[in-house]
C-alpha cells in the first residue's frame, strides 16, 4: 500500500457567468493564434520563461498521478547540432523511403524536407521524454496511461509556451532513439516530441490552413 495522503480543502474560484464567458472567448482567440512555425531567429528566451511553461506542463492531470513525463531543455549549441545531425539523418531516411506514399503526399503542403537548420537556430529545443515505467532504487514500478498523461502535459507545454509569447514546431524525427544517446536518457523513457522553442524569424510564412468547424468537431447528446 502507498503512504495516505491528508486531504485539504479545494482552492476554486466561482466566477460571474458573463466572465466565464468572457475568460472562454478570450482563450479561444489566443489559442487560435497558435501555430507551428518551421523558421526560428536566434533571440535567446528571457529567463525563467521555459521553466514555468514545464511547470504549468506538469500540472497536467496524469495516471494515478505518477507524472510519467520528462522535459530536456537543451540551449548547448554542441548538443543542439548533434542533435540536428541525428534528427536529419532520420528524416533523410523519412523523405527517400520510409515514409509511405500516401503520407508524403499529405506532407506535400507543408513544404518540409530532411533540412533542419531550426535544431541549430532555435534558442531552445525541449525533448519531451514518456517514462513507460518507473525506475526506483533498480525496481521497475508502473506508470498508468503513458500516452494520454504526456499527451495532455505537452499540449498544456505548448499552450504556455504561447500564452507567455514564444512559437515552438511540434518535430517527431521518428525513431528519435538518438535522442536517449545523446542526452543520457534511461531506457524506462522514450521521446515523445522534440520542440524547437523560440521566436519566429522575421518574415517567417506558414501554410493558410483551415481548422475544422465545431460543427465538424463536436457532437451534442
Ligand atoms: C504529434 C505531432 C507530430 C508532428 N510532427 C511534425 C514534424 O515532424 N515536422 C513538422 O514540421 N511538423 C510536425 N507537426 C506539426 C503539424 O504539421 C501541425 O501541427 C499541423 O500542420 C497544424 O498546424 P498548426 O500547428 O500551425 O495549427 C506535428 C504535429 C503533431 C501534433
Amino acid at each position: 500500500m502507498s503512504p495516505k495522503v491528508p486531504f485539504v480543502e479545494l482552492s476554486f474560484q466561482r466566477r460571474p457567468e458573463t466572465e466565464m464567458l468572457a475568460r472562454s472567448e478570450a482563450f479561444f482567440g489566443l489559442m487560435d493564434q497558435r501555430r507551428t512555425v518551421r523558421e526560428f531567429s536566434a533571440d535567446p528566451i528571457p529567463e525563467g520563461l521555459i521553466e514555468n511553461a514545464i511547470r504549468t506542463a506538469s500540472t497536467a492531470p496524469s495516471g494515478a498521478h505518477k507524472q510519467p513525463w520528462h522535459f530536456c531543455v537543451v540551449t548547448d549549441p554542441e548538443i543542439k547540432h548533434k542533435i540536428r545531425l541525428a534528427a536529419e539523418e532520420e528524416e533523410r531516411q523519412n523523405y527517400n523511403g520510409r515514409f509511405p506514399d500516401d503520407w508524403l503526399e499529405d506532407l506535400a503542403i507543408f513544404e518540409t524536407n530532411a533540412h533542419k537548420p531550426y535544431l541549430d537556430i532555435a534558442p531552445a529545443l525541449i525533448v519531451i521524454f514518456k517514462e513507460n515505467y518507473r525506475l526506483e532504487n533498480g525496481e521497475r514500478k508502473k506508470n498508468y496511461y503513458v500516452n494520454e498523461s504526456v499527451g495532455i502535459a505537452t499540449g498544456m507545454l505548448i499552450a504556455a509556451l504561447h500564452y507567455a509569447g514564444l512559437a515552438s514546431l511540434t518535430h517527431t524525427p521518428n525513431p528519435m532513439a538518438f535522442l536517449n544517446e545523446i542526452l543520457g536518457r534511461p531506457k524506462n523513457e522514450v521521446p515523445v516530441i522534440l520542440l524547437p522553442v523560440g521566436y519566429p524569424a522575421e518574415g517567417t510564412r506558414v501554410p493558410d490552413l483551415k481548422r475544422k468547424p465545431l460543427e465538424a468537431v463536436m457532437t451534442r447528446y
